[in-house]
């Protein structure tokens, strides 16, 4: 087709991509071209403009290696992140869902870890914190050989990955559910932490004036063959970002109980004050898959 006036060029598009032979690659595809010149044709998008946007994408690209994954990170911070979680669980987006957003820090091969083991593998400052989990199903049964990843940042504000400090794979650890459902893990409470701002989704933030903070939480994926893999967070109640989370990860259902005691631990490596954790996550029946690790 030769290309008349402006509008011509979604339709030559949408033509050019119609012999796809997959139906999904076609929707998506079809529908993202639709989506993307409508875009460019409502904000008048300037030649200089794309190249920007252009250059944009490809630093995104560029800064993204086996540690760090800025694609994903751009995703969180446009909220497109949660936004997928929430259409694809709790039926579909229409009920409150237990599930929220991967992040970019999740990575496979963590430390099996016996249950009411610790995850602090070198010196790490924080409250001590013991975490006392429940798994079970959605007619309240508890659910036995669940594998449950655990990964946090540190309270200084980095995961293990960023931080020289840290040996290879601090606080993160796997655990399985006993036959009451159940695990449990020491740790050390977390700390709110800047997400990375040095490559472009840094920019972006500074620009639009927002501060680059997510509430403190512990991050956890639940695995078990005939259940839909749990991917979530319980974030520390009265953190100060908690209502304007950077990645928009927040749902009242993941908001977590922790509780300051000073009561004697049930460990006798716990002195002083510590922190408690009780949380009961709910699988739903479905499919066993895990994601692509952002990072290695
Ligand atoms: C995180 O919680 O690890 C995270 C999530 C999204 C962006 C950056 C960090
Ligand atoms: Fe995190």
């Amino acid at each position: 087709m030769i290309i008349e006036r402006q509008e011509d060029v979604t339709d030559a598009v949408l033509s050019a991509m119609s012999g796809a032979k997959n139906a999904r690659f076609k929707e998506i595809m079809d529908s993202f071209v639709r989506h993307i010149h409508a875009f460019a044709r409502e904000v008048k998008l300037t030649e200089e403009e794309w190249s920007q946007a252009v250059d944009y994408v490809a630093k995104l690209g560029q800064l993204t290696n086996d540690t760090h994954n800025e694609v994903v990170l751009c995703s969180d911070a446009i909220g497109l992140s949660t936004l997928v979680c929430l259409l694809n669980n709790g039926n579909e987006g229409n009920t409150e869902t237990a599930a929220a957003l991967l992040g970019p820090f999740w990575r496979m091969h963590s430390p099996k870890t016996a249950n009411g083991g610790s995850i602090v593998r070198s010196p790490t400052p924080g409250a001590p914190l013991l975490a006392n989990c429940l798994v079970r199903n959605g007619k309240g049964e508890p659910l036995a050989g669940v594998e449950v990843d655990v990964w946090h940042s540190s309270p200084v504000g980095m995961y293990e990955n960023q931080d020289k400090e840290q040996v290879d794979m601090n606080l993160r650890g796997k655990f399985v559910t006993d036959a009451q459902g159940r695990f449990s893990f020491r740790s050390v409470k977390p700390g709110c932490y800047p997400v990375p701002v040095t490559g472009p989704v840094g920019d972006m933030l500074r620009a639009q004036e927002r501060h680059p903070y997510r509430p403190a939480h512990i991050h956890f994926l639940l695995y078990k063959p005939g259940y839909k893999t749990l991917i979530t967070q319980v974030f520390v109640d009265k953190d100060e970002y908690l209502e304007s989370d950077v990645v928009f990860g927040v749902t009242k259902r993941l908001v977590g109980d922790y509780k300051k005691r000073s009561d004697p631990a049930p460990s006798p490596e716990i002195f002083g004050e510590w922190c408690s954790l009780d949380y009961t996550f709910v699988m739903e029946p479905g499919e066993a898959t895990l994601p692509v690790p952002p990072i290695k």
